[in-house]
């Protein structure tokens, strides 16, 4: 039995698309190997959001040099947001000649055709597509990693163009899949005992906006959630500019929707935010968040933040820092700006010394990581709502809607893959501990 083994990079979008990769292997007969020594067909699904991120792929893909050294018949394959990017592919092949396949992010669906063409010639195959994301009649089944959670694209691209982003570049323009065939897989999946449901897209409220469908984001959700069955339903990501007040009173009316919200601020400066092209003020933001916490008191919050944008003084800073203490986030991620060549922010001559940066995040990681352990102590003593996942022990491992592990002692009948509400009684080293109400 052949096996195949892919490293995935990147963001939740890059997760699910590797789902689809292995849906193509698996109708082709591949089994999943445990270890990449054992794999007949080596995957890289690739991401370039950073430059760190480019480096390490980089450097696990030179990696790969003595295995197929060793075992000549080994198929070496790389796609995804890096092979996307003009004029990458030729410099992947120069760099690393053991290369057998590369293909983009747009043509990933087509990936099964790939394979069959290059195990029929065994010649070198380049198919990068220009454009948009091409979809393809021939679905595979996916294979999913988690039998708990799944991912459901509900659009491709990204319209937006923040000047620091290079997403737009290679994931192209905004496409909305179809409402059918979104409730169709969405069906399915409950069907099939999935319990935590998330809807992906880099910007989901701009559903629709390409005319493919007349349905807004907040329909398709309300529709999703009013599904029969025992699931949660969650989606990411949301534009602050785009968030709209009938979206904001769908999550609070529905108890299928999780009641969190991924809301990237990116920074609390109105000058950087302008110059990042984000088409938002710190108020306007601010405003949505008050609007959220009014409609759903028990919400968690998260967001993406930029340190060290071009431009960024100590003062824009330090309007960053307001920000995370003001709304106070569970969960914030946070990055040091990195260039991304083709974008408009790599050609500001106004560039942050990277020293700078990094005491930029890494004060601002300290102050976020105090702000996120005083908001899980004070759920001791509250009652909420958790997914059992798995046992260790006399413990049941679960999770909290926002994704905090709780640890809840175990009772009565076997609870994994069931909503329990669980009344928190502590938090100890970075896990909540609980008891089944
Ligand atoms: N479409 C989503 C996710 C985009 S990528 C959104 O708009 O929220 C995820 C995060 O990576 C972004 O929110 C941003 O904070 C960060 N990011 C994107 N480009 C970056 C760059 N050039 N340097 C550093 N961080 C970047
Ligand atoms: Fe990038 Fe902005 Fe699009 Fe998000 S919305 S993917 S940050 S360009
Ligand atoms: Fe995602 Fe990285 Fe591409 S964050 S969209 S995999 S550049």
């Amino acid at each position: 039995m052949k096996k195949y083994y892919i490293y995935t990079y990147g963001c939740q979008m890059n997760v699910h698309e590797s789902e689809k990769i292995s849906g193509f292997l698996v109708s082709r007969g591949y089994t999943k190997a445990d270890r990449v020594e054992d794999a007949d067909v080596v995957v890289f699904n690739t991401c370039c959001i950073r430059e760190s991120a480019e480096q390490k792929i980089m450097g696990n893909i030179g990696a790969m040099k003595p295995l197929k050294k060793k075992r000549k018949d080994m198929i070496i394959a790389i796609c995804g947001c890096m092979s996307q990017q003009s004029n990458k592919a030729a410099s992947i092949k120069q760099k690393f000649p053991f290369v057998d396949i590369i293909f983009g992010a747009n043509n990933i669906e087509y990936f099964g055709d790939y394979l069959d063409e290059y195990s029929e010639n065994r010649k070198y195959l380049e198919k990068v597509v220009e454009g948009n994301y091409q979809e393809n009649e021939v679905q595979p089944t996916f294979i999913r990693d988690n039998n708990l959670y799944a991912y459901v694209n509900i659009m491709y691209g990204c319209n937006n163009f923040c000047t620091y982003c290079i997403v737009p570049y290679v994931r192209g323009r905004e496409i909305s899949r179809s409402p059918e065939a979104i409730y169709s897989e969405v069906k399915d999946l409950i069907k099939n005992g999935y319990k935590v449901i998330t809807l992906l897209g880099q910007n989901v409220n701009s559903y629709g906006n390409d005319g493919n469908t007349q349905i807004t984001f907040s329909q398709l959700l309300e529709t999703i959630a009013n599904f029969e069955g025992d699931f949660e339903l969650r989606f990411m990501t949301s534009h602050p500019k785009d968030i709209s007040d009938e979206l904001i009173k769908v999550m609070a009316r529905n108890p299928k929707i999780s009641k969190t919200l991924h809301l990237p601020a990116q920074s609390g400066s109105n000058k950087v935010l302008k110059a990042m092209n984000r088409n938002y003020t710190i108020e306007d933001y601010l405003a949505k968040i008050e609007k959220v916490k009014t409609a759903m008191p028990n919400i968690t919050l998260s967001t993406d933040i930029i340190v060290g944008f071009p431009g960024e003084t100590e003062e824009d800073y330090s309007l960053t820092v307001d920000l995370i203490q003001k709304v106070r986030y569970h969960n914030a991620f946070i990055f040091m700006y990195s260039a991304r060549k083709g974008t408009i922010a790599a050609k500001m001559d106004n560039q942050v010394s990277l020293e700078t940066k990094h005491k930029r995040i890494n004060e601002l990681l300290k102050i976020q990581h105090e702000i996120s352990n005083d908001l899980f102590a004070s759920l001791v003593n509250n009652q909420i709502p958790v997914l059992v996942e798995s046992e260790d022990g006399d413990w049941w491992i679960a999770k909290a809607q926002c994704g905090k592990v709780v640890k809840v002692k175990k009772e009565g009948d076997n609870l994994i893959g069931k909503f329990v509400r669980v009344n928190i009684l502590a938090y100890e080293s970075g896990d909540l501990i609980g008891k089944i109400v």
